[in-house]
């Protein structure tokens, strides 16, 4: 991480405001980048722009608001980054839903369920409202987060009869699903960048500490089995190492279409994710639910 540099170049990292975003964040900027804290609420990443401020010993961390929930949020987002830069040089996918109190599918403003929707269906939006920024400042690196849970769901496929849940919903399901199509997109996306100079790499996320103070709204139960987890897990810290990596080593520059765990540890998806038809199916299914605004 000693020689690696992010002089001059502008970061957009969502869910920024905790967590590996927040990390990544504090990494990225004391390499000397320009950051956006992409954050759903102003009040939380106010607090999170003093701390990767003082953390990195620099200023230059920006705040901006963004629900990723929302298509409309989305795009008063990308207008917004737009007014002040005229560069994207790394555009890091980090926030994510997984919120146990949903136990029913909800519907978001846009008539996608709010899992996919957050997930991964608004994620596609934003790099779409951003390409041509990307492409711009190329060299330029996508990076979105997957989950080493997938694991676990070895078959997990995508569900076109049941992307909003519509015959059967849980938490976790919805949460592995939107993952699947995560891996997938950024497989898709690379072959689809391949000459641009823009390069896509997903990063597996393991089990990472969640502190306390983000585990208050669960109930007693749960909020004990994520104190055994944790004896377990990496940190924040740990794991942003390889937002971190993927996004400033030269090493990277053609390297596109990975899977990570940890700098330098390349890792195989599910055999699905590799389906060439079902990508591109996804494509297109996830284009078409963009098409409401
Ligand atoms: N921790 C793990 O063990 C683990 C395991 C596998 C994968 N991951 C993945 O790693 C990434 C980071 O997770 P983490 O562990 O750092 O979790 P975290 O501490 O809970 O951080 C999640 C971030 O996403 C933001 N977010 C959630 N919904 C949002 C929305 N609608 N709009 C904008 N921002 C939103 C949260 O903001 P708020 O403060 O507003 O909620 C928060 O800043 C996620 O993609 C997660 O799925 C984590």
């Amino acid at each position: 991480m000693e020689n690696l540099t992010l002089k001059n170049k502008t970061i957009i990292i969502t869910g920024a405001n905790a967590g590996i975003g927040k990390a990544a964040a504090i990494q990225m900027a004391r390499l000397g980048g320009t950051i956006i804290l992409a954050c759903r609420s102003l009040e939380r990443g106010q607090v999170a722009l003093l701390d990767v401020t003082t953390q990195s010993g620099s200023q230059q961390v920006e705040l901006m608001q963004v629900d990723m929930a929302s298509q409309k949020s989305v795009r008063q987002f990308v207008d917004a980054f737009r007014n002040k830069h005229h560069r994207l040089d790394v555009l890091v996918h980090n926030a994510a839903n997984f919120d146990h109190r949903q136990t029913k599918p909800v519907m978001t403003e846009d008539g996608v369920e709010t899992v996919f929707a957050t997930n991964h269906v608004n994620i596609v939006l934003m790099t779409n409202l951003l390409m041509d920024l990307l492409k711009a400042s190329a060299p330029s690196r996508i990076i979105t987060v997957a989950s080493k849970g997938l694991i676990t769901y070895p078959f997990i496929d995508i569900q076109f009869d049941n992307l909003n849940g519509e015959k059967r919903f849980s938490m976790q399901d919805a949460y592995y699903h939107a993952k699947q199509a995560q891996v997938m997109y950024t497989f898709d996306l690379a072959e689809r960048l391949k000459g641009t100079g823009i390069i896509v790499n997903c990063v597996r996320v393991g089990n990472v500490a969640i502190p306390d103070e983000r585990l208050d709204h669960l109930p007693g139960w749960m909020v004990k089995l994520y104190h055994f987890k944790r004896k377990f897990s990496l940190t924040p810290e740990k794991m942003a190492e390889t937002y971190t990596w993927l996004a400033a080593d030269p090493s990277l520059s053609e390297v596109t279409g990975g899977y990570w765990d940890a700098p330098n540890v390349a890792v195989k998806a599910n055999k699905n994710a590799y389906n060439r038809d079902i990508q591109k199916k996804l494509w297109a299914v996830t284009e078409q639910l963009l098409q409401h605004n």
